[in-house]
């Protein structure tokens, strides 16, 4: 068995899920919306099963995606991508991920990585050969500083895995972080591989910055989306790369023994979805932030200390007013004594740096939220936040 895998801890995802499935908590600790998604998007998908092509699709996506793609990324975010040359369709974000990986790290070469940090990154960067190198990024901003920086990169820096917005801290790199990073990787000669799947669920009027329109970085980023997190069907596990054409080059090789193609009626679906209009992304973002008002202001009300959340579906609870300073151990008495399951941020870093942040997913009906405020209110066992 390659140790790389089988060392590795039952996570603590798994835990918490058990936990609340034995127990019959509300669990707001996987990060799925209640919400079946938009209804069109899946009819489309649906059409596709029983009226389309159902065998393989072209390796590369069906062109319509990869053309709905670039009309996308042109319209959102400024980005002049060629569909033919710079665009691939894989299985989710997370086969993109690994692919990208696969295809430019070379055993003993670095890899940059900011923790906290979505969990499959460290070990898809060990299985391909890389060496992590850790930037630690703390509350309540979790931004970058060039201290940091100047730390983690290195001659054998080859790749940077950067994910913006950030889950699970809720936060988005100011235009000043990007542009520090860029620094980075142009002077130590970088890929910037860059997790991009939260882009369109941000609030407050936010509106995302790709890295790959940063000076510098057009050919040197590999920008990574999921079709599952811009239409909240996060089980569809579609995703979309683009890199110039000299990057795209060998991540298809990578996408052509890794998976080949993704189901064409979900891609389908995707190419028509993307095209919506400005209503329907401004709608989902609307939706999702009344839904995290809601749930900020009940654990407000009940003394809990709020982190800021602008993207993502998550809510960050800073435990260490209420003198808590184990994140598992507070998750592990929340799911027991009160019912509700929350994941602790520690398990985000690789070496536990924070342990007094607990994280909540917001992307709840209203009944589901209520459901686990009034549950937290029962408890108020802890010491009150002054
Ligand atoms: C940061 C990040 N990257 C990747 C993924 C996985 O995306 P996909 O479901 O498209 O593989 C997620 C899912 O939660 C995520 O939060």
């Amino acid at each position: 068995m390659n140790p790389i895998f089988s060392a590795l801890p039952t996570s603590v995802f798994e835990v918490m899920s058990q936990l609340a499935r034995e127990t019959g908590a509300v669990n707001l600790g996987q990060g799925f919306p209640d919400d079946p998604g938009p209804l069109d998007v899946r009819q489309k998908a649906a059409e596709a099963v029983v009226d389309g092509w159902n065998q393989y699709p072209p390796m590369m996506g069906l062109p319509e995606l990869r053309q709905a793609t670039a009309a996308h990324y042109r319209r959102w975010q400024g980005l002049e991508l060629d569909p033919d040359r710079e665009i691939m369709v894989t299985s989710g974000a997370t086969e993109a991920i690994a692919g990208a990986l696969m295809a430019l790290v070379s055993p003993g070469d670095e890899v940059v990585l900011f923790e906290p940090m979505y969990d499959a990154y460290v070990p898809l960067v060990r299985r391909a050969g890389g060496i992590p190198k850790f930037v630690t990024l703390t509350p309540p901003h979790f931004g970058l500083s060039e201290e940091a920086l100047a730390r983690a990169f290195s001659p054998k820096t080859k790749v940077v895995l950067f994910n913006n917005p950030l889950n699970p801290t809720a936060t988005i790199f100011s235009p000043a972080d990007l542009d520090l990073l860029a620094d980075f990787c142009i002077r130590h000669d970088a890929v910037a591989i860059c997790d991009e799947v939260w882009e369109h669920v941000v609030f407050d009027g936010h509106r995302h910055v790709p890295v790959m329109s940063r000076p510098g970085m057009r050919e040197r980023t590999v920008k990574i989306s999921s079709a599952g997190k811009i239409f909240s069907l996060t089980g569809w596990k579609v995703g979309m790369v683009m890199a110039a054409p000299a990057l795209m080059k060998v991540l298809s090789k990578a996408h052509q023994y890794i998976t080949f193609t993704t189901p064409p009626n979900l891609q389908a679906a995707v190419a028509y979805g993307l095209g919506k209009d400005d209503g329907y992304f401004e709608g989902m973002r609307a939706d999702f932030q009344r839904s995290r008002d809601r749930f900020a202001d009940g654990l407000k009300g009940l003394g809990y200390s709020v982190l800021p959340s602008v993207g993502t579906y998550f809510l960050n609870v800073d435990i260490a007013p209420l003198g808590e300073t184990d994140d598992v151990d507070f998750c592990r008495r929340l799911v027991l004594e009160s019912g509700v399951a929350a994941i602790p941020v520690s398990a985000f870093y690789e070496r536990g740096a924070v342990t007094t942040v607990v994280r909540f997913c917001f992307a709840k009906r209203d009944a589901t939220l209520d459901a686990a405020l009034e549950r937290l209110a029962g408890r108020r066992t802890t010491r009150p936040v002054a």
